[in-house]
Order: C-alpha cells, then structure tokens, then sequence
C-alpha cells in the first residue's frame, strides 16, 4: 500500500518502468549514478522533510454522484460524509470518557493566578465534579432530557467546562450567555430558552440577571450559581425578587453530601447546545446542535489533520534511487500529527462560540490539557509563555496585531531586509509543502516569535472571519507549525471547509470537511452562476444544524427541504477542488419594472457626500422608484449649508425643505458621477436629525444597519415619500 502510493506520487507509473530505464543506462553513467544515490541518500537523510498530503493537492474535492454539483471532500471513500472518528465518541460525554482513559487520568484543567504556574487537576477531578453538580441540578428538580436547559454566563474558565460537562453527563443542554450581545439580548434568550438557572462566573454579571429580573423581564429565571465569592447583599437583594443565589461549590458539597445520582449520559442524536448568534437583523438566534453535530464536526477535522508526516512528492523525485532507504524512513517518520496526552490548548476565544467549543472537544478526546488565560487578553502573552500550548487556536484580529508587531520591532533597514529575506526563504519552502522551524532561518531570525508563543506551538487554526493572505503566508513561516484555516459559521457547528496539511498557500478556505457535502447556487441578482463554478456556498451533513430553537420562520430562511444549509456567503470553486470566499449576498430586491437593487452599493455611494452622514436607501418590488433617508452629518452639516448660503441650526435645516433639495441634488451628482443607474438614484429623501446608533436599535453591535428595524422605524415617512412623488 505504501509502495503503491509513493510510486504515484513519484509519477511514474510503475516500478518495472524505473528498473528498465536503469538497465538501460551505459555502465560509467549507473557509476556516476551511485555516487549521485548516495549523496542524495545523505541529503535525503539530513533533509526538511515536507509532510505527504493525504490527497492529491491539485484534486482536494470531487462530485457527489447525481448531487447537483455537490463536492465532497477527496479524502473520503464514497459519497456517504463522516459522523464518528471514534467508534466509541459518538457524544460529548463519550468524548470526555474517551480522554480519561488516553490520558491514564491525566491533567486535564489547569487555571492560574497571577504570575503563578498553572494548577491543574485531572481528568477524573473534573468527571466527579460535573457529575455533583448535575447531581444538584436533579436534586433541584431538574429533569435529565434534551429539552432541560441550563445557562453559562461567563468567561472561559475551568468551572465553564466542567458545568457543561455536568449537563451532557445527565442529557441536559447547555445554552451559553455572553456579554457583547448586550442585556437587552440576554434578557430575550433567558424568555425564549426558558431558562431558570444560571451558572455564572462574578458578582458583576449575577447583578445584570438580577436586574432584569427586578424589572420584571425575566420572571423565569429561579436561580444564580456563582463561580466567584458573593457577599450578603447580594444574596439579599436576589431575596427581595425571589432568585436564590448558590455558591458553585455549595452545590457541589451538598450534592455529595446527599446522593450522587446515576450517570444518564445522552444519544447522538440529542441536542447538546443552544448557540445564540447575533445577526444583522433582531433578536439573537438560537441555533440548535446535537451531540452528533459537534463530535462529527471535530472528527471532520482529525480526518483532515490525520496525515502522516511522510516525504512530499518533489522531494522523492530526486532520489528514487535507495527505495530500501526511503521505505525506512517512510515508516519512521511517519508519526501522528494527531493530538495526544502530551498536547496542551490555551482557552482564551470565548466558549459561547463553537470555534472553541469545537477545539476542545478536539483536545478531550485526545486526553490532552486544557489550560485557560487569566481573562484578561492583555496578559495572553504571559499566560502563552506560562503554560507553553502545542494548541493554538486564532482569528485573525490577533494575527494581524502579530503580524504588526514584528515588523514593528524590525525598525532598521537592515533587521527589515533581513526579516524579508528570511521569510521569503522560508515562503519558498511552503511552497514545497515544507512547515518547519529549525532551519537556519528559523534559528537566527524566528526564534524570538516563536519563543514569545511559548516555544511549543505545533498546532495552529483560524477561523471565524477572512485573514489577508499577506499575513497567513507570513506567520507560516515565521511560525513554522502547521497552521490550517477553516470556514464556516455556528449553523454547521463550527467549520465546512479546511484547508489541508501540505497545501500551505493561502487566499481559499480549502476543500469541504469530510463531515459535509457542499454546493454553489445561482445568486441571479448579483450575476453568480453555479454553471461558473460561483454561487452562494450551501451545506449538508452531519454537522448541519437542527435549526434555530422555537423560531421557524427563520430556519424555514436558513435551511431548504432538502436539508441544504445556505449560508449567505458567495464562494467559487478553485481548479484544485478548494473554495474561496468572493462575496457576501447581499440584501437585494426588485423594483416593479423588475430591475434589481443592490441598496448597501447606493448608501455607499450617497454616504460620500460632504453634507450627509448616514443614509438609508428603501424600494419595494411595488413601486417604481428608491426613496431615502438621510442624517446629515452634525460636524460638516453647517458649514456646507453656510456655503450654500443656508442658515439655522441643526435641527432647522432638517426642517428646511429647499435645504433637502440641495441635499438630494449633491446625492444625484455623486451617483452619477460613480455611474449608478438611473433607476439606482432616490427620486426623493428626508432628512433625520438622529444618527441611527446600536441604541436606538437601529444599528447592531458590530455597527451594520437592521434593515427590517430600518424600515419599520421608518415607515410613516417612506409612507410619505411615495405618496407625495406618485407617478
Ligand atoms: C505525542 O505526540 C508527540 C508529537 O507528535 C510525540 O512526539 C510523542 O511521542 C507522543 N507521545 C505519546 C505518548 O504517544
Ligand atoms: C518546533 O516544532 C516542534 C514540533 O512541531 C515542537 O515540538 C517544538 O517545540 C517547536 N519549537 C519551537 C521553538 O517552537
Ligand atoms: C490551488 O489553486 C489556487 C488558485 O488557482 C492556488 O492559489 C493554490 O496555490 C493552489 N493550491 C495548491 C496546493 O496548488
């Protein structure tokens, strides 16, 4: 088998091929070719040695028979996508079995306080807690099944990690809370989970939930869990409005005291988690994922990440004289680059994201650690140097700081022409599949960053948002650590598409995770074609989502009958089999005459000009033309108006109907001069005084415009503008 494989690798043929064309040389030459065998064999021996891709890399998806276009990835067998790598980790609880037996109760947890090492405790540390406390949770009346949900409000920390762990030990659901979704939002997921319990980590955050209780929003919610010390006040002031708070370590003694229950572990196919994400528009969703959806989804990513650490193909090609040899080696290199008990993770991207979550279902199985940052992501630098991760995990907000940073220090010509010379040494060697970090380079230019990462990382993935190719490539190199970047979004657990070791180039997502088929569709509007090989990127399999919970209107929107998941992403496919990401779909409509309007391109355009800050563009597939609302800009307005010979305040100009004139005039000048179409342009427009913001609701949190809110705000005027321009 491997003989066979490394033959076609070679691309030659067959083996006979080779020998005949020795035998076929003059004598001096196979002399000359000896000496040659053995300086290669020497070279060969002393090498970088490039890790063989587990498929071919100009191939690394192909079609699903009778599938529409679907790919699936090359790595698997047939058409049927993966849902288990384990035969025995088919659930959460599974996965964390599995890892206490690897690791012979290993360290699992570890924690630590200021300038202080890490404390661990083990595997079995953590089972008996998280099966106390789930203990407490039944003493409480708490039912173990799937439709029993438990709230964790807080930052990473081991407490997260084994409270979750005491809900899936007694089938029940963990439904993560997080801050930057704002009260209003926790509030409406409190309501909507129907959640009367909640694990928290500071007073800080038990003061919030008791607030909304206070005011009446969330009479549901019973009782607090406190990670962290609380004082007499607060259990008082939770009294007063009928919520109990409980230490996390009062319950886990009582429930020792009395019994611990039975273990009541979950099926694969029950739900696990409750993931709320905040779209672009209303209430945060919460998307529903099953034990099946999260552990195929990592088995998606040790199938990819499996491969053996054998010779590449260039490489071989040299030297195919010592086969013997390169059997040896073969079989000596080839150690997994799968994870084991030696392997350490830093936890410091929220777990109320799957991207971590998935992560450590990745370490557990594997028995390896988990070792959490302070909490504070100014001291993740200390925390790295402390705990020396193999694991690190990324998005791409920290590589580029990273990036920044080291050609910040390179602040001669000099260091800066060496740092370029090195990694663009180094780049040379990605390009041959080659990820290393002891050569020359690494030791007189790269130690220092790779020091600074705790000199141990061998493991690294982004996710979570697009990173520039300029700054992967870089960090490949200077890194020298396999370093793969996935896609993907919470409705199909984490990731769909990764990129595959020994393809080091960067611009793509890779290939589909062998957990999911996935397919491009026509997105007409914005002139994408599947027939091209570009649409809006579907997926389905076995890490696609249940929908999203008690809401079915929005899963009828993100999820086909046919079990499609469709992402909202456009992507094209890339002659090897990989996908990029090109476009985002966009909020698109007709007008009556049936051309199609890309509003965000207008407001783009409009929101150039001088006198306007905001602008929201409105149309409607029964009206023939755009209307507009437009905030002028509160800093410029003034000026602008004076120069136009307008007077008053603010407010007055808003008022000002001639003043609007002159506004919409300098908006159709502009559309025309960056070449709208006519039937592009606003036929008319009012002016609003106020800036739509994140707390008027008119913005979310990552400042992009709630359409629907938008429109709904709006209504009266844009009622108004297309009864006073009827046609
Ligand atoms: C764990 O993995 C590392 C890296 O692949 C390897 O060097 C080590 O020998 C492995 N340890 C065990 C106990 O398998
Ligand atoms: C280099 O990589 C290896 C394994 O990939 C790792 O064990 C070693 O600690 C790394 N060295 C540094 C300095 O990062
Ligand atoms: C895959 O194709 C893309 C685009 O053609 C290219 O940039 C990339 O280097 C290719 N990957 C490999 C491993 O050849």
């Amino acid at each position: 088998m491997q003989s066979h494989d490394i033959f076609r690798s070679l691309r030659i043929p067959e083996l006979v091929d080779v020998r005949q064309y020795v035998r076929t040389l003059p004598t001096n030459t196979l002399m000359g070719f000896g000496a040659f065998a053995a300086l290669t064999t020497y070279w060969y021996a002393t090498r970088p040695k490039a890790l063989k891709p587990p498929c071919d890399l100009a191939m690394q998806s192909v079609e699903v028979q009778g599938g529409d276009g679907a790919k699936r990835s090359a790595l698997l067998d047939s058409d049927e996508v993966m849902t288990y790598y384990y035969d025995d980790v088919r659930t959460l609880y599974e996965v964390f079995q599995r890892g206490t037996k690897v690791s012979n109760n290993g360290p699992c947890l570890g924690h630590r306080k200021p300038n202080q090492p890490y404390q661990w405790i083990s595997y079995q540390e953590v089972s008996d807690r998280a099966e106390y406390l789930g203990s407490a949770l039944l003493h409480r009346g708490f039912k173990p099944s799937s439709e029993q949900f438990v709230g964790i409000f807080a930052q990473n920390r081991p407490e997260w990690t084994i409270a979750e762990l005491g809900c899936y030990t007694y089938s029940m659901v963990a439904v993560p809370l997080y801050d930057t979704l704002g009260a209003e939002a926790i509030t409406y997921i409190i309501n909507k989970a129907d959640i009367s319990l909640v694990f928290c980590d500071t007073p800080e955050k038990a003061k919030l939930l008791l607030t909304n209780v206070e005011k009446n929003e969330t009479p549901v919610l019973k009782t607090i869990v406190l990670m962290e010390p609380f004082d007499e006040d607060l259990l008082e002031r939770g009294k007063k409005s009928g919520v109990e708070l409980v230490s996390l370590k009062e319950m886990e003694v009582c429930a020792n005291l009395r019994k611990r229950i039975d273990t009541f572990p979950p099926n694969p196919e029950d739900l696990a988690v409750v993931c709320f994400t905040s779209g672009t528009t209303g209430n945060p969703k919460g998307a529903k994922l099953t034990h099946k959806n999260i552990v195929s989804n990592s088995a998606g990513f040790l199938k990819v990440t499996e491969a053996l650490a054998y010779p590449s193909t260039q490489d071989v090609l040299i030297s195919f004289l010592p086969l013997a040899h390169m059997f040896e080696r073969v079989v000596e290199v080839g150690s997994m680059v799968t994870l084991n008990d030696t392997d350490i993770h830093i936890s410091y991207l929220p777990l109320a994201h799957m991207f971590e979550r998935l992560v450590q279902c990745v370490v557990l199985c594997h028995g390896a650690r988990i070792g959490y940052f302070q909490g504070d992501i100014r001291l993740l630098m200390d925390d790295l140097k402390a705990l020396q991760p193999t694991i690190f995990p990324v998005v791409p907000r920290l590589l580029n700081r990273m990036f920044d940073r080291i050609f910040g220090q390179a602040n001669t010509p000099v260091k800066r022409w060496m740092l370029e010379f090195a990694s663009k040494r180094k780049e040379a060697e990605l390009r041959s599949g080659i990820i290393r970090n002891d050569s020359f380079w690494d030791k007189i230019i790269f130690r220092k960053v790779q020091a600074s990462l705790g000199g141990k990382v061998r493991l690294m993935i982004t996710g979570a948002a697009p990173v520039s190719p300029t700054v992967l490539t870089f960090l490949r190199a200077a890194l020298g650590c396999q370093f793969y970047e996935g896609y993907g979004q919470t409705e199909c657990t984490a990731g769909c598409s990764l990129t595959i070791p020994g393809d080091w180039s960067a611009g793509h997502v890779g290939a589909p995770m062998p957990c999911n088929h996935m397919k491009l569709v026509d997105v007409e509007e914005m002139n994408y074609f599947a027939a091209n090989g570009e649409g809006e990127v579907c997926v389905k399999g076995s890490n696609v989502f249940q929908g999203y919970l008690k809401d079915d209107e929005k899963t009828a929107e993100a999820l086909d009958k046919d079990g499609w998941l469709h992402t909202g992403d456009v992507g094209k496919w890339l002659p090897n089999g990989t996908l990029k990401i090109i476009d985002r779909k966009k909020h698109i409509f007709k007008l009556a005459q049936g051309e199609y309007i890309a509003p965000e391109k207008i407001e783009n355009v409009y929101t150039r000009s001088e006198p306007v800050v905001q602008v929201f563009v409105h149309g409607e597939s029964l009206q023939a033309f755009l209307v507009g609302i437009v905030v002028p800009d509160p800093d410029n307005v003034l000026n602008w108006a004076k120069k136009k010979k307008f007077g008053g305040s603010y407010e007055e100009l808003c008022k000002n109907k001639d003043f609007k004139n002159a506004v919409l005039e300098d908006l159709l000048k502009l559309g025309k001069d960056t070449g709208l179409k006519s039937f592009e342009q606003v036929k008319d427009i009012v002016l609003h005084p106020e800036l739509f913001s994140i707390e008027n609701g008119l913005l979310t949190p990552t400042l992009k415009a709630k359409r629907p809110e938008l429109r709904k705000y709006f209504q009266a005027q844009i009622d108004e503008l297309y009864a006073n321009n009827k046609v």
